[in-house]
């Protein structure tokens, strides 16, 4: 007898259950308006299921975990904020004198200046068009907002340059790595001489 009133009970439970389960895979679903294989448009019914997002192989990894060397500093300028962090900042286009005069701008100068990449209140961090703040370490994040195609090879690993597995652990060059920020159009190669045949040699 008991085990029968048991039996019972576990049998209502499980309905109950499945009730629940059922209401609940109801409330995701949805009816949405679709085209049909001839092009009519048409109002169907989509599961929860259906109406997940599908995996997205562009979104797989976040943005900064591009695991890079570390930036290619000139010896001692980094910190920046060793000498910044005592001057007063100065947005204003000009020519600088009293340091950094080997830096001559010419990379699509005529529209931007020094602070359009270099936040001018903390000069330890690039600055992106959003106003994000970002590390030197997330540099090609900079580069990327203007240069998509750029950015998109060398992810993948067809630009610049990737080493490590194909699935495994990867180390990515950074653009600067290559290009300089302030002046990144490769110079011609200067073209050498053609190498003296042997014998031709005149003494
Ligand atoms: C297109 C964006 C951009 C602009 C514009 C820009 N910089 Fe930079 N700058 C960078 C990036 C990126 C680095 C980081 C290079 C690295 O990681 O070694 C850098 C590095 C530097 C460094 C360190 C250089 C070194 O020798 O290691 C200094 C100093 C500097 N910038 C100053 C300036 C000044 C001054 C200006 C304006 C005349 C300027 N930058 C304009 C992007 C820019
Ligand atoms: C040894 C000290 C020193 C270090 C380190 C240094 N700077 Fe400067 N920086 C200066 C001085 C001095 C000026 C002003 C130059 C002038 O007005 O002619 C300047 C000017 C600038 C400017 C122009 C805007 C302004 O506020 O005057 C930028 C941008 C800049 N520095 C970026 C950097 C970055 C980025 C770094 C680190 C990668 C860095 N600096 C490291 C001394 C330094
Ligand atoms: C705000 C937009 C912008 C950002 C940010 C930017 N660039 Fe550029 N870049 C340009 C424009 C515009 C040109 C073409 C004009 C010129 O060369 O002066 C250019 C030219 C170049 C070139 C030369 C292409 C050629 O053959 O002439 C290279 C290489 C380059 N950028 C690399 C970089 C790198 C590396 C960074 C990051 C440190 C960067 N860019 C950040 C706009 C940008
Ligand atoms: C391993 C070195 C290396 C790295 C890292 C690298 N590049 Fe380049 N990049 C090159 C070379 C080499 C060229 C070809 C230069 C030429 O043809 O004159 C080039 C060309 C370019 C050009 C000009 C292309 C054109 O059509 O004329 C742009 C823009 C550029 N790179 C942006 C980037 C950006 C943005 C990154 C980072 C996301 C990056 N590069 C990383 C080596 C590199």
């Amino acid at each position: 007898m008991k085990t029968r009133s048991l039996a019972r009970t576990m049998l209502v439970l499980v309905a109950l259950l499945s009730v629940q389960c059922l209401s609940a895979a109801r409330s995701e679903a949805a009816r949405v308006k679709e085209f049909d294989r001839s092009g009519k448009l048409v109002v169907v019914e989509k599961t929860g299921a259906d109406l997940m997002p599908a995996y997205n192989i562009k979104n797989k990894q976040p943005e900064n975990i591009y695991p890079v060397p570390r930036p290619p500093f000139s010896e001692g300028v980094f910190p920046c904020s060793q000498c910044h962090s005592y001057m007063k900042p100065n947005p204003k286009r000009r020519v600088l004198t009293d340091y950094h005069e080997e830096i001559v701008l010419h990379h699509a100068e005529g529209q931007r200046w020094c602070t359009d990449c270099h936040n001018l209140l903390n000069r330890d961090k690039l600055r992106l068009v959003s106003g994000e703040l970002i590390d030197f370490s997330e540099s090609y994040r900079l580069c990327g907002q203007c240069h998509g195609d750029k950015f998109r090879d060398w992810k993948v690993g067809v630009h610049g340059k990737r080493t490590g597995n194909w699935n495994g652990d990867k180390q990515y060059l950074l653009c600067v790595h290559c290009h300089n920020p302030h002046d990144p159009k490769f110079k011609p190669l200067k073209p050498l001489s053609p190498p003296e045949r042997p014998g031709s040699a005149r003494h």
